[in-house]
């Protein structure tokens, strides 16, 4: 059985005001539509020090700058749905 996986995202002051906030409002029904709720969990960081390209996202080391409600949802998809383990 594969361990959990995690998502962190970016809080800090410039990305809260760039949309983190909702982000992390939307990420549990995204996370369940897709059927992987309980194998993700969610981490709310302080700041990455990318502060004008966010909000920021780091999973699986990299970091994802700039996401949205639709790129989070991509790379969702991407990421763990396309894992056959
Ligand atoms: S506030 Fe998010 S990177 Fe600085």
């Amino acid at each position: 059985m594969k361990s959990k996986e995690y998502i962190f995202l970016c809080t800090g002051k410039d990305c809260k005001r760039n949309g983190s906030k909702e982000l992390h409002r939307d990420l549990p029904e995204l996370l369940k539509k897709k059927d992987i709720r309980s194998k993700v969990r969610v981490i709310k960081t302080k700041c990455m020090d990318h502060c004008k390209k966010g909000p920021n996202v780091i999973h699986a080391n990299r970091l994802y700058s700039k996401v949205t409600r639709r790129f989070l949802n991509d790379i969702i998809s991407e990421s763990f749905l396309t894992d056959k383990d």
